[in-house]
């Protein structure tokens, strides 16, 4: 069979990766793919010192590769929004099939570009986008095809579980930590999106959408980061029999979708409470199958690469397939998608962890505890810690409840003389226990 083209725009970690590997195991993957895949151009403004691209035609311009007539596949590795959106809708237009990795772009601009793609009959594959070398998409979308999903909950950024990680296990300072998952290459472009969650509520974004049938909807997602965590929380939560891990959360209610993403207590016996460093872990619940939990690194060279080439593959495996005959992108047929509401925050539900500087006196948690009792807020632990200063740390970790609720309860706690400062507020999940 004739050998099917490739061309991949940018040669970065994750494009010098999947050059290497398509090179490497070119036999073992024609052998799967039924054909050789050829890399026939690479777009790229720089050249990668681990990549050996002897032979192969260059361009700086990735623009000439989506429109370069003998390419069948653009591999797009560029990353972030307007060009790589440009780019994949002119491969669109010119005929192309596309792989891409590019989470942002999926979340934020992914209805368009399959709008796009299903009117010119070509596909869209983008399994590195969410987890790196986990092949989550797949599992999701075809290995679960039977279950009515219930909710999901991963580790899916592996720079912010790398920072977290190295905090607690080795008292790290957090800017320290970054800056060595920015050379490791596993952080983004833009290191907030690690941290802020912007780039954990991107692939949440896409993992609510194929597990639940709906649009992708990034801009509805509720995104907190891990920067306010302190050592004293990761230590309060530990006594408690909880760690705390930055999770994406998206649960299927009667009455919507939550989709949010903020650091998490877990108890500790949980398997994903012992996913550490830059390996991502996804939880799914299905009504058939029940919780199924799917782990490996979620970010790097090769492990995204692997997660690339292997969309490269199916979309080779599937080419003679018409539109309708394929696995659809969001996992429903197009015209299936449901209209079920993204559910703004303060009407999502989960139980809290609590922390508030009291002031040292008689009758301080009387006035805590009637307020959280107030609002209907049942108490399942509490903390207090005595020092020698006039003030002392108070941990409540409570029973789930409206998040309206607890908005209402922490304004109250923290409009009292006798506490100081606000209230740390952390979301607790115990993954129906
Ligand atoms: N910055 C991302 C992470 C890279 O750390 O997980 C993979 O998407």
């Amino acid at each position: 069979m004739k050998p099917v083209k490739v061309g991949i725009c940018g040669l970065g970690t994750v494009g010098g990766g999947t050059y290497n590997v398509l090179k490497r195991n070119a036999e073992e993957i024609a052998r799967r793919a039924g054909r050789k895949i050829i890399v026939e151009e690479i777009g790229a403004r720089h050249t990668n010192p681990d990549c050996d691209t002897k032979g192969i035609q260059l361009t700086d311009d990735v623009f000439a590769v989506a429109k370069n007539p003998e390419i069948d596949v653009v591999v797009e590795l560029i990353g972030g929004y307007d060009v790589a959106k440009e780019l994949v809708l002119t491969a669109i237009e010119h005929g192309k099939h596309v792989v891409t990795a590019n989470k942002a772009l999926i979340a934020v601009h992914g209805n368009e570009i399959f709008e796009a793609a299903q009117k010119k009959n070509v596909m869209v594959a983008f399994e590195a986008s969410v987890a790196g070398g986990i092949p989550i998409i797949k599992a999701i979308r075809e290995g679960l095809s039977a279950n009515k999903i219930n909710w999901l909950a991963g580790i899916i950024n592996g720079t912010g579980n790398f920072i977290m990680t190295e905090m607690r296990d080795k008292g790290r300072e957090f800017s320290d930590v970054l800056a060595e998952a920015q050379a490791l290459g596993y952080a983004e472009a833009d290191p907030t999106f690690d941290v802020e969650g912007i780039d954990a509520a991107h692939k949440l974004t896409i993992l609510a959408s194929i597990a639940f049938g709906i649009p992708l909807q990034f801009d509805k997602a509720f995104t907190e980061g891990i920067s306010k965590i302190t050592r004293d929380d990761v230590q309060y939560a530990e006594e408690l029999g909880y760690r705390i891990k930055h999770l994406g959360v998206s649960r299927r209610t009667d009455k919507g979708v939550e989709l949010r993403v903020h650091p998490t207590l877990i108890p500790e016996s949980a398997l994903i409470a012992n996913v550490n460093g830059v390996m991502n872990a996804i939880l799914v619940d299905g009504d058939a199958v029940g919780q199924t939990m799917y782990y490996g690194p979620g970010a790097g060279s090769e492990p995204t690469a692997s997660a690339v080439v292997a969309d490269i593959v199916d979309v080779v495996r599937t080419l003679t397939a018409d539109r309708d005959n394929r696995v659809p992108h969001l996992a429903f047929q197009p015209s299936e998608l449901s209209d079920m509401p993204i559910l703004p925050m303060d009407q999502t539900e989960t139980a809290y962890y609590l922390r508030m500087n009291a002031q040292e006196k008689p009758g301080v948690l009387a006035m805590i505890t009637s307020i959280l009792g107030g609002e209907g807020i049942n108490i399942e632990a509490i903390i207090q810690k005595a020092t020698s200063e006039d003030q002392v740390p108070v941990i409540i970790l409570t029973q789930s409840v409206l998040e309206q609720k607890m908005n209402d309860a922490i304004a109250k706690i923290e409009a009292l003389d006798e506490i100081n400062g606000s209230v740390t507020r952390i979301r607790v999940e115990n993954f129906g226990r």
